[in-house]
């Protein structure tokens, strides 16, 4: 390949990570963070940060976006989180205006004191039926929800012993809760068992909170609830399962895997979110007893100390419920799962390496950043609006696109998106190969 055939890309603008930013020094907190905007910049420059993107008509499934340095694109959209396509459904729209004529459109205030409405208190009742739950309540948003039941119920003096792929809500709060936390390899019940017996044949005091997904958001793969769950109890430890990305949208009737695996009212805390499947942002937790939803309303800060969802929120969401719980519900999550099928089986036809198990989390696996990147500049004028996702959301070296399905995409739209990513990814690999054989190899100098 002749060098004149690509236009100069710095490797710095390929090689770096954010991870390279995460622990700053220095005693300028504001200063020593400024390596970070330059590399980014410089990746901007190049068109390759291909975040922070605004889209100009909602999250269709083709739609305009732009980049954030104005770059308009337009394409088949597989980066918005609406599974069964809620935000634009007709119903749930209706609703929301009807809500906003009565209420207006803002709660005014948190849940522990005035903030909830009529809405709100029907769904907190709606969510617990439908996970066959006692009691469920709500949060501003689904990192809120992960965040708060943790800092809510774990303290200093307690243990919590997590999946070491967990989102970053729990990661979070977690950290903020306790320094006693345990990792267990991804998926891996027999690591799990050994931190508990390592925990109780020191410590029989103190409580232990074990924390995994229902399905994982980079990977695409599910726990084995049932063992976990027989693991809390015999080691008298508290399960708390996420389930933002299968409830509503996978399952028997939506109920997602901890539907299927049997467990619907046997796992002690289950934390989720409105945003990929119900079209609204929010978070809940459910539980088995009133007096554990009672100590998270007034012990939980994002709970006691932020603003309760707002009127149409909690509306919106109710209807999405009811939804699901339909006819129309099962279409949707039939039309999805068609597509999911499809659009996986069209990848690995194109030569493609997909994640995990059938979900509306489709990752492609690419490896490297710097060929990701030269890959995803690409993706935009081939029409198509797909995720990158590097470091921190993965590990350093693993990065991915991630394509999220919606109901309402169309065997065309699939097809259209498999074509783009095929015609990228070849050219970007031409240009990777090149960079790393007659140029200069990819090296990092920051
Ligand atoms: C597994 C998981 N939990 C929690 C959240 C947080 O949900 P939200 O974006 O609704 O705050 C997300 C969303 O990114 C997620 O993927």
């Amino acid at each position: 390949m002749l060098k004149a055939s690509f236009n100069y890309t710095p490797p710095d603008a390929l090689t770096g990570s954010m991870r390279d930013y995460r622990y700053p020094r220095g005693p300028d907190l504001q200063s020593r963070i400024a390596g970070f905007f330059k590399w980014q910049n410089l990746r901007r420059q190049h068109s390759l940060w291909p975040f922070s993107r605004s889209t100009e008509e909602g999250p269709a499934t083709v739609c305009a976006a732009r980049d954030d340095a104005g770059g308009k694109m337009r394409g088949v959209n597989f980066a918005s989180q609406d599974y069964l396509s809620m935000s634009t459904n007709p119903a749930i729209k209706k609703v929301a205006q009807d809500v906003i004529e009565e209420f207006g459109v803002h709660s005014a205030g948190s849940a522990a004191l005035v903030g909830n409405t009529s809405h709100s208190v029907l769904l907190e009742r709606k969510i617990a039926d439908f996970l066959g739950m006692e009691e469920a309540i709500l949060f501003p948003t689904g990192w809120a929800a992960g965040y708060g039941v943790i800092k809510g119920l774990v303290r200093s003096t307690d243990h919590v012993v997590m999946d070491a792929l967990a989102h970053t809500c729990l990661q979070e709060g977690a950290a903020a809760a306790t320094k006693n936390i345990y990792l267990f390899r991804h998926n891996m019940v027999g690591e799990c068992r050994k931190w508990l017996e390592k925990i109780r044949a020191k410590d029989t005091e103190n409580g232990i909170m074990v924390v995994t997904e229902g399905l994982f958001s980079m990977d695409s793969d599910t726990p084995d609830l049932v063992g976990l769950q027989a693991l809390c109890d015999e080691f008298e430890a508290t399960l708390m399962v996420d389930v933002a990305h299968d409830l509503g949208n996978l399952g028997k009737d939506g109920k997602g895997f901890i539907g299927d695996q049997g467990m619907l009212g046997k796992v002690d805390l289950v934390m989720g979110s409105f945003s990929k499947t119900f079209g609204s942002n929010g978070g809940f937790v459910g539980c088995r007893s009133r007096e554990v939803k009672e100590y998270l309303r007034f012990f939980s800060p994002p709970c006691t100390f932020s603003n309760a969802l707002s009127p149409m929120q909690a509306a919106t969401v109710l209807k999405a419920f009811e939804i699901i719980e339909s006819l129309e519900g099962q279409v949707l999550r039939d039309k999805l799962m068609t597509n999911i099928l499809s659009l996986r089986r069209q990848l690995v036809d194109a030569g493609f390496e997909v994640y995990g198990d059938p979900s509306a989390i489709v990752c492609v696996k690419m490896g490297s950043e710097g060929l990701a990147r030269l890959v995803s500049r690409r993706l935009p004028t081939a029409g198509l609006i797909a995720n990158l996702v590097e470091f921190p959301a993965v590990p350093k070296g693993q990065a991915r696109f991630r394509m999220q399905v919606m109901a309402n995409h169309t065997e065309q739209n699939i097809r259209d998106a498999v074509a783009s990513l095929r015609d990228a990814f070849e050219a970007g690999r031409e240009e990777f190969d090149w960079m790393n054989s007659e140029a200069e190899p990819l090296k990092a100098t920051a």
